[in-house]
């Protein structure tokens, strides 16, 4: 529409202003947001963008490798992919606090994009003005500023990994296009700019990962165990044909719960999982989705079957507010 190509048009302008010939890099998450920005980005100021890929070792199962393949392919974009799994479980370790967990993991993310940023200038043999990254693009959008308690009058409902978990002594300069919008005008940006719909159209998945949906200290096994609960219920979802019909799924291990059950002719004690599929506008508020009983059982069943440490699944049907989406 008018009014898209005027919000393209406009930001392009004024990224390339600020940037002028200086160096920038954007992290790339893998979601549409960050997606977006860094094509906005790219339009901009072309080559003198790279993008960052940080394997913190909260994907998703088959996400780095995703992002790796499908948005090169979509944009040609210089891609740089850092594999940080060990230094974020390291600073992770013990963590249980939702919001200590989000500042540990924005502060990492800050610590990498430094690190890629000399290791970027070095590898392209680059020095003088062009030897430094000067800039950082972030997706962050209205409603994460509004959370993190960064609007007018409002409260401090979490601290979004990227707004209010960047440590103080931040070396970037922060360009974040996307700052105004909410996230369906993100995605009208992204179609405007050509990106293909499986990036536009993706479920919104949080920066800090699996590491807000283990409700716990966060390791490997537990990862693993969530890794996979969490690919049965998308691969069912999608096998459904419901993947637009839901706004996001977030599936959530009790780490800390155990409850008793049955199987076979044995006892166990397992973990729950919880199922959070919600549909809504902008994530500022969320219903809990009726997803058919038949899809929720097979995922159910496949869950409990497929994944041993795991004995219950349970349905959250709560809405938000009271709820947020996330359960950290
Ligand atoms: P809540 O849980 O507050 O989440 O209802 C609203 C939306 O924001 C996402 N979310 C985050 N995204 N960093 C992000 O990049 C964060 O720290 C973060 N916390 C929540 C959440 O997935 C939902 O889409």
């Amino acid at each position: 529409t008018w009014t898209m190509v005027n919000i393209v048009e406009e930001t392009v302008a004024a990224v390339r202003e600020q940037v002028g010939d200086k160096r920038v890099i954007c992290g790339l998450s893998g979601g549409v947001d960050s997606a977006v920005a860094a094509a906005l980005v790219q339009r901009a100021v072309g080559n003198q963008l790279t993008c960052v890929y940080v394997d913190h070792g909260l994907m998703r199962e088959g996400e780095s490798e995703q992002v790796e393949r499908d948005y090169v392919a979509a944009t040609g974009v210089d891609l740089h992919v850092v594999d940080a799994a060990d230094r974020f479980l390291t600073q992770l370790k013990g963590v249980e606090d939702p919001e200590e967990k989000r500042k540990i993991i924005g502060r990492e993310f800050i610590r990498v994009f430094e690190h890629a940023a000399r290791d970027i200038v070095a590898q392209a043999g680059l020095d003088g003005a062009a030897g430094t990254v000067e800039f950082l693009v972030q997706g962050t959008l209205y409603p994460d500023v509004v959370e993190s308690g960064g609007g007018e009058g409002t409260a401090n409902i979490k601290s979004h990994h990227n707004v209010g978990g960047l440590p103080d002594d931040l070396q970037f300069t922060l360009i974040e296009p996307l700052r105004t919008l909410f996230k369906d005008e993100v995605r009208a940006v992204g179609e405007q700019l050509g990106l293909p719909a499986e990036i536009v159209w993706r479920q919104p998945f949080p920066g800090p990962g699996l590491g807000i949906r283990i409700v716990g200290a966060v390791d490997a096994e537990r990862l693993a165990i969530l890794r996979r609960a969490d690919a049965i219920a998308r691969a069912e979802l999608t096998a459904a044909g419901l993947d637009r019909d839901v706004w996001q799924f977030p599936v959530v291990l009790l780490a800390d719960v155990r409850s008793v059950g049955v199987q076979g002719d044995g006892r166990t004690y397992g973990h729950p999982i919880v199922l959070r599929p919600v549909s809504s506008e902008d994530a500022m508020t969320a219903d809990w989705s009726r997803l058919p009983y038949d899809v929720i059982e097979r995922i159910s069943t496949r869950i409990t079957n497929e994944v041993r440490e795991v004995n219950r699944v349970v349905l959250d049907v709560t809405s938000k507010p009271p709820g947020t989406i996330e359960w950290e």
